[in-house]
Order: C-alpha cells, then structure tokens, then sequence
C-alpha cells in the first residue's frame, strides 16, 4: 500500500471534531490518506455537515431499522465496501460493534477513547477522572477488537488535570488533545509503519508494550 492510496471510512455519530481534524491535516498536505466516505448512524450529525462541505461522499443508516445489532453491522460495511476502505476510522462513533464487523474489517479499525486506557472504559470519562483526583488524564488511539475499548493500544495523548478544571473544560482540552495524536496514528498506518498482528501493536517492526505517549 503506497502513501495516496490508503483509503479511509471515517464512522462519527456527532460534532465530528475530530473528523475536522483529519479534514484539515490531509488538505494541508499532511496526512496521505484519502478519507473516501463519512459514515453516520445519526442523520443529524454535525460532522455529517462538515463532510459534505469538504466535498466528501457521506452515508447514514440507523439501526432502528434493523432487526439487530449484526444485521446493522452488515448493512454498514456493505456501504462502507463500496469504497473498499483500507482503514475504518471510529471518530466518536457511539455503537458497540459487533464480533462479525471487528472480524470483517479485522486489524484495520482505529477508536480513539478519551481516557488513558486501561482506565475509564465506558462514557463519562472525564467526570471518571475527575472524582478520582487523577493527576494525568487524556485520549487513547487503539485497534479495535471484541472487548469494548479492550484493544491493543497505539498512541496516548495526556494531560495534566489543573487544580479546579471542569468536566466540560476537560474535556475541550482533550479533545484538543485528540486531534493531534488520532492523525498522527492514522499516518502511521498509511505509512505501513503501524499495524496490527497476533493480537497486538507493531510499530516500526517492533511490538508496542505500552502505547506511544504524546504529553
Ligand atoms: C471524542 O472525544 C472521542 O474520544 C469520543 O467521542 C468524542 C467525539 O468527538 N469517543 C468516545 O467516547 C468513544 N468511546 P467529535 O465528534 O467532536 O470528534
């Protein structure tokens, strides 16, 4: 796979920031991917907005029109082969996908979570961090696998919490955060330097231990 030609669905269910970022970064001429489709399971989407105005082909289904959660699953990759993506990037894609879907698209999907995983699996993440009094807190880049928010890690971009912080205001410098580390792990998966084999993260042909932290 050369540098043009890795092809990315980008999967949001909201603001899209993040799918902003990725936007910005290839039409500044610094992220060689071509982002081939948005695809949303929420029709009102403001990233689903940002998409059309970049000229990006966008898609939408909802899974209430689907019996269950893998026959929903199959409708959406079959819009997503269309554009026979490469890399599946979840961008604040709020569904729980099912083992069918990770199989399909097995060592390509990329979900960024906003918490230092291990910690904060789940919603609420920030508030999570918070209550604990945690020092350090941040955003995590991982491959995707059958245990929610469980795979092998890859990039981590931290923080350090300030005296007094809001959960909201956390939260915006997070996501600030995320839109620098969420590009930079699908360069490196473009770049064939990042991939997923047996399980877990390899990065420039070495196995990642722990994920690469971004302060
Ligand atoms: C991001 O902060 C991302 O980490 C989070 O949703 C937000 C989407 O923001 N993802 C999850 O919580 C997934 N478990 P955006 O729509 O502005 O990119």
């Amino acid at each position: 796979m050369s540098l043009a030609q890795c092809k990315a669905a980008i999967l949001i269910s909201g603001s899209g920031t993040n799918l902003q970022a990725f936007i910005d970064r290839v039409r500044a001429g610094q992220l060689a991917i071509d982002i081939a489709v948005v695809f949303s399971n929420k029709p009102d989407a403001f990233g689903l907005q940002r998409a059309k105005q970049a000229g990006i082909e966008t898609s939408c289904l909802q899974h209430g029109d689907y019996a269950d959660r893998e026959s929903f699953d199959r409708a959406v990759a079959a819009e997503l082969d269309r554009y026979a993506p490469d890399l599946i990037i979840l961008a604040g894609f709020m569904r729980i996908l099912s083992p069918w879907f990770v199989r399909h698209y097995e060592g390509r999907i990329l979900n960024i979570h906003p918490a230092l995983l291990p910690l904060y699996p789940g919603l609420n993440t920030h508030q999570r961090a918070l209550d604990a009094g945690d020092t350090h807190h941040g955003s995590t880049v991982h491959f995707v696998t059958d245990e929610l928010d469980g795979g092998p890690r890859i990039v981590a971009g931290r923080l350090a919490v300030a005296n007094g912080i809001s959960a909201a205001q956390l939260q915006d410098n997070v996501q600030a955060l995320e839109h620098q580390v969420y590009p930079q792990a699908a360069a490196w998966f473009a770049e064939g330097r990042l991939r997923y084999r047996d399980g877990q993260t390899w990065l420039d042909g070495k196995q990642l231990q722990e994920p690469v932290v971004i302060d």
